[in-house]
Formats: C-alpha cells, structure tokens, sequence
C-alpha cells in the first residue's frame, strides 16, 4: 500500500490523502455513532452509487444491530469534474423507505445540490427519520445548507479520487484517496 509522501504512485495522482488505516478508523467511528444512535431499532442505509460503494460496504460491517441496504443511483457531474446542479434518478430503491428509518449514505458533500435533491426526494416518501453519512464533506463548497449528522474527514477544495469515488469512472478501485492531478481534468 503506498503510504502518504511514499512512492510509487499513479502518474495521475498526486498524493494520498487519506490511506488504508485512516479510512479504516473513520468508518468504525461512524458505525459505533450510528449503532448507539439507533440502538434497538431497524435502520436502512440508502446507498448513493456509485461513489459511495465501497464506503457502505465497510459502514455496514462496523455497526453492530439491525441493518438494512438499498441503493439509489444519481448523476449530476456527467463525465467530468464540475456538478451540473441538474440531478437525474438512474436507479431508485427496491424497499419503499415510508415508516423508516434512513440513513443517505453518501461518498463526498461537495456543493451539496445533490444531496439536496436526495433529501427532498426521499423526505417526500415519508419516512420516520432520514440523516446523512458522508465520507468526505468539502470544506466551504456548499452552496445550500444541507445538515449532515455523520461526517467522516473533511476534505480539501480538490477533485479527489478513490475508495470509491472516480474521475470519468476510473480510479474507483484505489484502495486509498488520492487527489487527482489537476491536468487530467483542466
Ligand atoms: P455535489 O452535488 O456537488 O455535492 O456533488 C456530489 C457528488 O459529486 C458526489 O456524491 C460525488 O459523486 C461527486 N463528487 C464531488 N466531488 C468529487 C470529487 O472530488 N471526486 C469525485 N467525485 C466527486
Ligand atoms: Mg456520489
């Protein structure tokens, strides 16, 4: 595994930001809150593909009760670096989430106008409670006020990849996050 400031790494990445361990310790932090926060009760994590799949797959291993998993899919970048605003349902939930409670398990809170849409969306399906889980939250990006009760690292104003998260679909598979170099999208 390549450890921060370690080579090699690959040509399109400048560095790691957060590695293996660091990952590892946030999701078990998270998935302790959330299972004392729902102790004793039935949860539905509502994954938001792609991005947040590998995340969901380590949270739901880290909280200990009742769990279940459903998946939405959104685009809102299309294929580049910059969110259009504009957000289309690719794939919606197999599970109707009304009389629930839900968790939006997200991979990174950028200018938030995605997991706006999701709010809305979901909230108008009546759950019993809906919060949000992000990986990565965007320091000063958001351009609307989305409250988000689990938050995993805050993350620097760059395009990052990895644990997930893509650029144009690659980089998913990297084990850690990475910042992408800046000439692969400018
Ligand atoms: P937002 O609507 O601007 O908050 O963007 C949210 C979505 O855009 C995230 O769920 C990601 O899928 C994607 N995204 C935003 N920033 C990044 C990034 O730095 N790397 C990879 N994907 C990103
Ligand atoms: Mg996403």
């Amino acid at each position: 595994m390549p450890e921060k400031g370690a080579a090699p790494l690959p040509p399109d990445i400048r560095e790691v930001l957060f590695d293996e361990t660091e990952l590892e310790e946030v999701v078990k932090r998270i998935g302790g809150q959330i299972a004392r926060d729902y102790a004793g009760q039935k949860l539905l994590l509502v994954t938001v593909l792609k991005g947040a799949f590998i995340f969901m797959a380590d949270l739901v291993r880290a909280i200990e009760g009742h769990v279940e998993i459903d998946f939405m899919a959104v685009s809102s970048y299309g294929d580049g670096a910059k969110s259009s605003g504009v957000v289309r349902i690719i794939k919606d939930l197999s599970v109707s989430v009304e009389g629930r409670h839900i968790i939006i398990v997200e991979d990174i809170l950028d200018s938030g106008l995605t997991l706006k849409y999701l709010l809305k969306n979901l909230k108008s399906r009546n759950p019993l409670s809906i919060e949000v889980a992000t990986l990565l939250f965007k320091e000063g990006k958001q351009q609307t006020d989305v409250s988000c009760k689990y938050v995993g690292l805050i993350c620097p104003d760059e395009f990052v990849v990895g644990y997930g998260l893509d650029y144009n679909e690659s980089y998913r598979n990297l084990p850690y996050i990475g910042v992408l170099e800046p000439s692969v999208y400018a």
